[in-house]
């Protein structure tokens, strides 16, 4: 087992870097979370690839390498970063880009790695840009260079680092710098999970977390999970309380349909502010083309969250166009929210 080391220099097993302040979800998730390829469901042609690497690298006794792993919140990024380490049998370093606020915390983990470690940096695209160009050579020459005092007397220094891989991961590539995206050898995008794995996904974790889950229940559950296995884990959590407290304490389809009816989740697992985007658009804005930023003050959503967490979703559900002139409801959309579609000319505009 891989050896993980938080910000506090403490060798532990779960992710987070505010172990001592870990929220029960968080704990929730290291509980949960897949040690090996071979546990890690789904995602198969970007496992299959890192597999390869990762093994290529053991046996040529060299650093992988650097990787960045980018797509929605909650599709296994953080639990990758894990497994790659773990099967590599190195040591995890974790830290965020918001974390790193000075050029001297970067140094302090970049001059505590050994050879053959990974860093794995979370929220990579927030990094400030000082940070991010101290970074560049230590990806790409495993040299940070330093200034030694100040003022007439400063002088440059090299020091050289170990050669180690560093892990990024982020929600949306797009805001990454292009110096800095370009100096990942490994660039995967993860994408939403399929009913089928998620159906696994949520076998595997009520085995652990020792809730009754029939077949059926498991099947209603992942065709209403957002693709997303941390919002299934999480939707198992609220489901094993209404079996347990209204229910025979098992997780049947019928108990799935009525729980997760009054979690206010939709037959296709939307909630509801998913389905506030596209019906806001639909009602207030004629369909759209809006912009994203006259949605978020329209829902009193942040922009961020909208492009990070409920867009994608939406995208690949087909409720939701992006267009260059704004947001638009699908045809689809309007068919899903039981609105009346209004006619347009080949252009999109109304008539
Ligand atoms: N492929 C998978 N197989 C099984 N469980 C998974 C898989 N991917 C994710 N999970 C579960 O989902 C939880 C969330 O995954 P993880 O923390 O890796 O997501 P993330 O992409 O890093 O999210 P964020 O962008 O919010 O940091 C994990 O704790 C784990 O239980
Ligand atoms: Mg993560």
């Amino acid at each position: 087992m891989a050896r993980t080391t938080d910000q506090t220099g403490d060798d532990d097993d779960v992710l987070d870097p505010s172990l001592s302040t870990a929220t029960d979800e968080q704990r929730l998730e290291a509980s949960l979370r897949p040690r090996t390829f071979d546990e890690y469901v789904g995602q198969g042609g970007v496992v299959g690839k890192l597999k390869v690497y990762v093994k290529a690298a053991k046996a040529r006794g060299e650093a992988l390498d650097h990787c960045l792993f980018s797509g929605p919140p909650g599709l296994g990024k953080t639990s990758l970063a894990h497994i790659i380490t773990n099967e590599l049998g190195a040591a995890l370093h974790v830290t965020s880009g918001p974390a790193l606020e000075k050029k001297g915390d970067l140094a302090g983990f970049l001059t505590n790695l050994a050879p053959g470690d990974v860093l794995f940096i979370d929220e990579i695209h927030r990094l400030s840009a000082a940070i991010e160009e101290y970074l560049y050579p230590a990806m790409e020459d495993f040299r940070l260079d330093v200034t030694i005092d100040t003022g007439p007397a400063a002088r440059a220094m090299k020091i050289d680092l170990p050669r180690f891989t560093l892990i990024g991961a982020t929600t949306r590539t797009g805001l990454l710098t292009s110096p800095l995206r370009d100096r990942f050898q490994i660039q995967e995008r993860l994408e939403y999970y399929t009913p089928a794995e998620l159906e696994l996904i949520l076998t595997r974790s009520a085995k652990i977390l020792g809730v009754k889950l029939d077949r059926e229940g498991a099947r209603e559950m992942s065709g209403r999970s957002r693709g997303t296995p941390r919002i299934a884990n999480r939707l198992l959590r609220r489901l094993r309380d209404f079996a347990e407290v209204e229910g025979q304490g098992v997780i049947t389809a019928q108990l799935a349909d009525a729980a997760l009816k009054r979690l206010d989740i939709d037959a296709s697992g939307l909630d509801a502010m998913d389905r506030r985007i596209p019906t806001t658009i639909i009602d207030k804005f004629g369909g759209g083309p809006v912009g994203v930023e006259t949605i978020a003050a329209a829902i009193g959503e942040e922009r961020d969250t909208i492009e990070d967490v409920y867009e994608p979703y939406l995208l690949q559900e087909g409720l939701l166009q992006r267009t260059p002139r704004g947001r638009m409801a699908t045809a689809h959309a309007y068919q899903y929210f039981g609105r009346t579609a209004p006619r347009r000319d080949p252009q999109g505009d109304l008539f």
